[in-house]
């Protein structure tokens, strides 16, 4: 079957589109870089003409809370139209565990993707997941001051690009569930614990201070507001077994 990955190029798109091809389906890695634009419309009703299943891992180039907003919302303004022409069968995004429960800009851009697709009517299936192992090193250099990084004492629960990407590509393949399924890593602690472990594992001589009021991109860290509060499919890569492959492969 025809599957299209948008943002296919990116660090989940890409592990996506290998697994999904290792499946013997037809895969579309549409991205700017491959001539597909769902800011401008470029190459997007060609790209999903024939495709059975669209997923959305594309990501806005600036994180600024008003840009962000605008990305999500013009991509789903350019895409949904073009799906519903086509008889796109499954529409899946990624989104993330908890944005409706802490307030950032980034997260309330979330919301609205969520919600441009709930209205879109094609059948869908949104994946919630927590922040991924290898966006440890943008959090600790978004909390740092000098050398200290203060990060919350909230809990934490980080999942691998790869186990992401495998769950994607499953969900993919799955019938429409029209709702949301949640996913993270297998190991949860306290924010500021992880991230310390990150940085001595990693040679990073910051020093880490548990800060109860430390905010997550500006948003307010309670003390499960960024893990999942039902029943979530775990990854199997903990930070210890990621650490591992990260050192083998560099
Ligand atoms: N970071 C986290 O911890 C976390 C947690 C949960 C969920 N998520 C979500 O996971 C998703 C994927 O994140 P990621 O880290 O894999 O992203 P990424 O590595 O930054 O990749 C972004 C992708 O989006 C593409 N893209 C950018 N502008 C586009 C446009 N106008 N039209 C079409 N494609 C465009 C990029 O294409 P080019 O290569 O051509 O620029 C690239 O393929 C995001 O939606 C994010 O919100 C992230």
């Amino acid at each position: 079957m025809k599957i299209v990955v948008i943002g296919g190029t990116g660090l989940i798109g890409s592990k996506t589109v290998a697994i999904l091809r290792q499946g013997g389906h037809e895969l579309v890695a549409a991205s700017p870089n491959t001539g597909v634009n769902t800011i401008t419309g470029e190459g997007v009703k060609e790209a999903v003409t024939g495709a059975q299943v669209v997923i959305d891992l594309a990501n806005s180039p600036s994180f600024e809370d008003k840009a962000v907003l605008e990305f999500f919302e013009t991509s789903g303004r350019n895409l949904f139209p073009a799906e519903a022409a086509a008889g796109v069968r499954h529409h899946v995004a990624l989104s993330i565990v908890g944005i409706d429960r802490s307030d950032n800009g980034y997260f309330r851009a979330k919301v609205a993707q969520e919600k441009l697709i709930v209205a879109s009517g094609i059948p869908y299936t949104i994946i919630r997941s927590t922040q991924f192992l290898e966006f440890l090193r943008a959090i600790a250099d978004s909390s740092a001051d000098g050398n200290v990084v203060r990060i919350s004492s909230g809990l934490f629960q980080p999942i691998a690009a790869d186990d992401v990407a495998a769950n994607v590509a499953e969900v993919a393949l799955a019938a429409p569930r029209n709702g949301i399924v949640e996913i993270a890593g297998p190991e949860r602690a306290p924010f500021n614990e992880i991230v310390a472990r990150y940085l001595e594992a990693v040679g990073d001589p910051r020093k880490i201070v548990r800060d109860p009021e430390a905010r997550y991109y500006g948003g307010r860290v309670e003390e499960r507001s960024l893990v999942p509060l039902g029943e979530a499919r775990l990854g199997h890569i903990g930070l210890d077994e990621w650490l591992r492959r990260s050192q083998a492969r560099t």
